[in-house]
């Protein structure tokens, strides 16, 4: 059983981070292999429009997407980090998101369909600002259980510092696990 993680703040061991290192380890408490990838330090580019993955499987961006397709492919579900920049998904988020263009059939149908937890960290103190826009951003391929949000994050320690948050990460990482 395989569990992915994709961190998409640019900071190490900050908020969305430790969100995602903390889910990652109550998966792995449950039995799966966890593997995470850095969106940020990688070469990504945004999606080209070239239509090869409507009359192909797979991406013709030779870019290092290739490898978290391949990742993608195995796992059993996979567990997203991000940040809220400017009201939305910061921009390496949005390289991901839109490049699982390459999982979506001519006739909207999924090439993949794998559970998914997604973690948002955001700095401004109310709960309902973002959530329902990123809500509606389309993960394809990917099926949304749960998406949780932390609030008042503008030190990168906040989560960190609060053990009952790094619990409630751990058992959704877990309960991901169990309901496989
Ligand atoms: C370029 C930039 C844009 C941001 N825009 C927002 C925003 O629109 N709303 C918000 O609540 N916080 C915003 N923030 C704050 C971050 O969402 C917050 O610090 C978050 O916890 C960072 O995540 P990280 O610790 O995982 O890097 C912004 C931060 C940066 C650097």
């Amino acid at each position: 059983m395989k569990v992915l993680g994709i961190l998409c703040s640019p900071r190490r061991g900050a908020n969305s981070d430790t969100m995602v290192s903390a889910a990652l380890e109550g998966a792995a408490e449950k039995g799966a292999e966890t593997k995470t990838f850095a969106i940020n330090e990688m070469n990504i580019k945004g999606c080209q429009a070239c239509m090869y993955c409507k009359t192909h499987d797979g991406c013709a961006v030779q870019d290092d997407m290739q490898p978290i397709y391949k990742e993608l492919n195995d796992a059993d579900a996979v567990i997203i980090g991000s940040p809220v920049y400017m009201w939305q998904y910061a921009a390496q988020a949005r390289l991901f998101i839109d490049r699982l263009y390459a999982y979506l059939n001519p006739d909207f149908t999924f090439k993949i369909q794998k559970p998914a937890l997604v973690f948002i960290s955001q700095g401004n103190e109310n709960a309902d600002m973002f959530v329902e826009s990123l809500k509606k951003t389309p993960l394809i391929g990917l099926s949304v259980q749960d998406m949780i949000v932390v609030t008042n994050a503008k030190l990168p320690d906040f989560v960190s510092k609060q053990p009952e948050l790094l619990e409630n990460m751990k058992q959704a990482g877990r309960k991901l696990v169990d309901d496989l």
